[in-house]
């Protein structure tokens, strides 16, 4: 079903990242076509109109789970209940040293985990209440809470809406209860519909549901049975992602010694082009690589890291970019309390994003989406226009239809999706390798 033929389209790819990684890039490659004057005349060039915006978005890193998914590699603990209470204190005085780097108002919020619904209403309410007391936010703020099926009530429901909280994400995974058993999950597919009915109940409208393909023993029917249960559970968004194997997860062991029987990347492709062809068919608009939405129903918050702009990251592990850097806060627990008892922010590593990093970031992150990239934005964000720096991979993109420009913007075609990640993997490097 996948319609290359997914094994066959990414045998040419290499092609396309070798010839990247044989260069130097296009700015030192220019300077054996053009002379060093042309080079440094490009390079002074290139900016970024965006990366010093106050960040409006704000992710907030809940680091908790009832019991750790085989596949899961996100930073996340089982943790006894004094640790959760510390932690939320501890995330107030986050808040608290960065309130002042964030725009007033923001635009989005988005509580991701480990399982944020893991969180009992009470604490719930001190979190929000410090969210509000901390920042300003728009109106209309999009204020996302990442849940797991069977931790959620009325109480949770009625505090979240009630402190603004207005988009869902369950993660489901798959309705098959085998599946879900093989892959560690704590819930049956009884849970998620359940847990869905009910929110719809509570007066939310905005719910994504997360599916996963690819995983050990699914079939196609698996995947077409999961897909059609999301449309019939009338979800706005689904996230489908295809699963990969991390290093440090079970499964990873498990596929080391040769016992994770995964379907094959060709079965993979085709549940890919499954998930695509079905939600598409029920009116959702697959807008980026692993997303699909009704119309107006993409998650806001998600499309400021692909169009690279700024977002604060708070929370044990979580990532940010503001004011040109991006950062990483400290992973353990204990450290992350540790320095904000003594008043600092818990930042583990941070590197300065120059503006020809940020060029290729803008490239590649607005590939993974549908509209792609706008020649005339890309020029005003960064100076330059993008064919004067990837003139070359695009175009060695575009023989191999994997690329198309389309009413002044370039984008991947129908036939790209599938070997997405090779594709952007042909601008890494291309600005910034010397
Ligand atoms: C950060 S998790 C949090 C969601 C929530 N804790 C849950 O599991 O219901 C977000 C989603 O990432 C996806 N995910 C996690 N690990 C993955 C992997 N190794 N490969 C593909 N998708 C993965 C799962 O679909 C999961 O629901
Ligand atoms: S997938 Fe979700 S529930 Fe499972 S370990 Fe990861 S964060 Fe926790």
């Amino acid at each position: 079903m996948a319609p290359n033929g997914a094994s066959e389209l990414a045998q040419e790819l290499p092609d396309a990242r070798g010839a990247q990684a044989d260069r130097k890039g296009v700015l030192a490659q220019s300077c054996a076509r053009a002379g060093e004057n042309e080079v440094r005349k490009l390079g002074a060039r290139l900016a970024d109109t965006v990366r010093m915006e106050r960040p409006a978005a704000l992710y907030v890193h809940i680091p908790f789970c009832a019991s750790r998914c085989h596949y899961c590699d996100f930073t996340t603990y089982v943790a006894p209940d004094d640790a959760v209470e510390a932690y939320v204190a501890a995330l107030v005085r986050e808040w608290e040293l960065v309130a002042d780097q964030a725009a007033r108002p923001l635009q989005t919020v988005f509580f991701g985990g480990g399982t944020p619904s893991l969180l009992d209403a009470r604490r719930w309410q001190r979190l929000l209440a410090a969210l509000h007391r901390w920042f300003e936010l728009a109106p209309d703020a999009e204020v996302t809470v990442e849940a797991n099926p069977g931790t959620v009530d009325a109480e949770k429901f009625a505090v979240w809406r009630s402190a603004g909280v207005n988009r869902l994400s369950f993660g489901a995974q798959t309705f098959n209860d085998r599946l879900l058993a093989a892959i560690g999950r704590s819930h049956d597919a009884r849970a998620v519909c359940t847990s869905v009915e009910r929110a719809v109940r509570a007066g939310f409208t905005r719910i994504n549901l997360d599916l996963m393909f690819g995983l050990p023993g699914q079939t196609l029917a698996d995947v077409e049975m999961a897909v059609q249960t999301a449309v019939d559970l009338g979800v706005e968004h689904v996230s489908a992602y295809w699963l990969k194997v991390e290093p440090g997860t079970p499964f990873h062991e498990w596929h080391q010694q040769g016992r994770l029987q995964l379907p094959g990347e060709d079965l993979e492709a085709d549940m890919y082009e499954l998930v695509r062809e079905r939600l598409q068919a029920n009116g959702y608009v697959h807008y980026e690589v692993s997303n699909f939405a009704r119309p107006g129903g993409e998650s806001r918050h998600n499309l400021v890291y692909w169009r690279n702009e700024p977002y604060l990251g708070t929370g044990v592990g979580a990532h940010g970019y503001a004011y040109g850097v991006r950062y990483e806060n400290v992973r353990s627990l204990a450290a992350y309390g540790r320095r904000l008892a003594e008043g600092v922010r818990p930042v583990a590593s941070f590197q300065p994003v120059t503006p020809a990093e940020s060029a290729e970031n803008t490239m590649m992150l607005g590939l993974r989406l549908r509209e792609g990239v706008s020649v005339a934005a890309f020029e005003r964000r960064h100076g330059v226009p993008a064919d004067r720096l990837f003139g070359e991979e695009l175009a060695h993109l575009q023989r191999l239809g994997l690329v198309e420009r389309c009413q002044g913007r370039v984008r991947l075609t129908e036939r790209a999706w599938p070997v997405a990640n090779a594709v952007f993997e042909a601008f890494v490097g291309v600005l910034t390798v010397h």
